[in-house]
């Protein structure tokens, strides 16, 4: 390793201290990390053109003041042991102009921090985890196609693709994939890999709309989409959502964009009912707006036929159909797809390009062999199996313990369902408690319920779940609750019941 070291010959300090200081201030600014190893004192007095006496000088007194140690026969490295109390009183004593505030944008301005995912301690159980199970996942089938991809692909791997759009035989396999399950029409022309939905949402964003134009979301809803819209400067309002989807009827006009998720509405899991569908058609007709499609986990229905997508639906209004793999596959292969017309996709690939150029290619062309072997079919089938039998273990363990105390809404598709538990109130404590379960809140921007829980089945055994809501019944020492429930009639606007 090259040290960024200056040593200044025309000083009157020593060059043995001006070594000391440099080193010192890297290992309080974290330039050099605990546990990094230095280099060998001889490569670094070549390096740096002084003595080797100089060098071990610099780092015997930096290891007698706890900075650095030495391991014989393997090197030096950054102590482990730096105190915090050291380096927040170096970061007191930096230059004024280092710690002034940076003026950034107001874009940069506009982002609001990610909540903190909490810490499960080790024996409890995540009822709020709502990630494949990756413990199902074809390991050995996706390491052979990964790595005959690496052995054959040759320079290929290590080029630019020659534009954005991605590999096309994945964006073919791609759009013969959603014709046969989402009645969805397209040619490979009009599909663009993204990395993930999520970079999918940031394109709409950048090439849907300007600052103050007006976009709908739903609420409760996905934190992801308003954090985009947010950031980029429009002008977010919620729509409230009912057992059929987005509540057409309070949509405002002016919409520019209206984005909604009709198979399984996140987060109550509500399907978007077939007239529910074309009612928002007309009105997006009507009122000049766009649509945006996210079909995060279709592929996981339970029950009857998936409705057509309102990408195949809607022939004369603009629909951007949104897909991932981080549901199919895992989420850190972060790839996805947006589908929209021609020159739509023309643009978003534009702006793909100057964002990041294109997606990683190895995985593409990986995931584009697994899809044409029939691995990804396989393993959806089997996830779809056993995220089946998980769900109705969930379910069936809630009606089992809260009776109608827990009203539970979209178990019809997806990995999670939305529980609204009557007349108990505030999270179990995973330390105390052994279950972790996280509040619906924060899918809804204001006036958010107290008593909804999201609640993941495909991560969790069938054994720990049972488990898992024994022990929820437990925490809240609530028995089987008789009569009927109460509610809002909008998911947005519940009215709760009090204790
Ligand atoms: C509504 C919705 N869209 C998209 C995603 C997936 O995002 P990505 O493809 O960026 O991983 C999720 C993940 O939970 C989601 O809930």
């Amino acid at each position: 390793m090259q040290l960024p070291i200056l040593l200044d010959r025309e000083s009157r300090i020593p060059l043995q201290r001006q070594l000391f200081d440099s080193i010192r201030r890297m290992v309080l600014t974290r330039g050099l990390r605990p546990g990094d190893r230095l280099p060998a004192s001889r490569g670094l007095a070549k390096a740096l053109d002084v003595s080797r006496v100089t060098v071990s000088l610099a780092y015997d007194q930096l290891t007698a003041e706890g900075y650095l140690h030495a391991r014989r026969g393997s090197g030096t490295f950054v102590s482990t042991q730096i105190p915090d109390a050291l380096a927040e009183a170096h970061g007191r004593s930096l230059p004024r102009a280092a710690q002034a505030r940076v003026r950034v944008s107001k874009y940069a301005d506009r982002l609001q921090a990610e909540p903190a995912v909490g810490h499960v301690p080790s024996g409890a159980i995540d009822l709020s985890c709502f990630a494949p199970d990756f413990d199902r996942f074809p390991m050995a089938e996706w390491r052979r196609t990964l790595s005959r991809r690496l052995r054959s692909s040759g320079r290929l791997l290590f080029q630019y693709a020659g534009d954005a759009y991605g590999y096309e035989p994945l964006r073919q396999a791609i759009a013969t994939y959603v014709a046969k399950s989402r009645a969805i029409h397209c040619t490979a022309a009009q599909v663009l890999i993204v990395s993930g939905s999520q970079q999918a949402l940031d394109l709409c964003a950048r090439v849907l709309i300007d600052e103050e134009d007006s976009v709908s979301i739903e609420k409760p809803g996905y934190p992801g989409t308003h954090g985009v819209f947010r950031a980029h400067g429009a002008r977010v309002h919620t729509v409230p959502v009912d057992r059929d989807g987005i509540v057409v009827r309070r949509l405002k006009p002016g919409a520019r964009v209206i984005y909604t998720t009709p198979s399984h509405q996140f987060p109550t899991g509500a399907s978007m009912s077939i007239a529910r569908r074309m009612q928002l058609i007309d009105w997006a007709r009507q009122h000049g707006s766009m649509l945006i499609e996210d079909d995060y986990d279709s592929e996981y229905r339970y029950h009857g036929a998936p409705l057509p997508a309102l990408y195949g639906l809607a022939a004369d209004v603009p629909v951007v159909y949104i897909g991932t793999f981080s549901k199919v596959m895992y989420p850190g292969i972060r790839l996805g797809y947006l589908i929209a017309t021609n020159s739509l996709a023309h643009r978003f690939a534009a702006a793909k390009w100057m964002m990041d150029r294109h997606s990683s290619l190895l995985e593409q062309m990986a995931l584009a062999d697994f899809i044409k072997e029939g691995h990804l079919e396989r393993h959806v089938r089997r996830m779809r199996r056993l995220y089946h039998q998980r769900r109705m273990a969930l379910v069936s363990a809630l009606d089992q313990h809260f009776g109608e105390a827990a009203e539970i809404l979209g178990d019809q598709a997806g990995m999670h369902i939305l529980v609204r538990f009557r007349n108990l109130e505030g999270e179990p404590d995973p330390a105390r408690d052994g279950v972790r379960l996280t509040s619906a809140s924060k899918y809804y921007v204001s006036d958010a319920p107290a008593n909804e829980y999201v609640m993941g089945f495909t991560a969790v055994t069938e054994r720990a779940l049972r488990e898992g809501v024994a022990r929820l019944c437990r925490a809240w020492s609530h028995p089987r609750a008789k009569g009927s429930l109460g509610g809002g009639q909008f998911y947005g606007e519940i009215t709760l019941p009090h204790k």
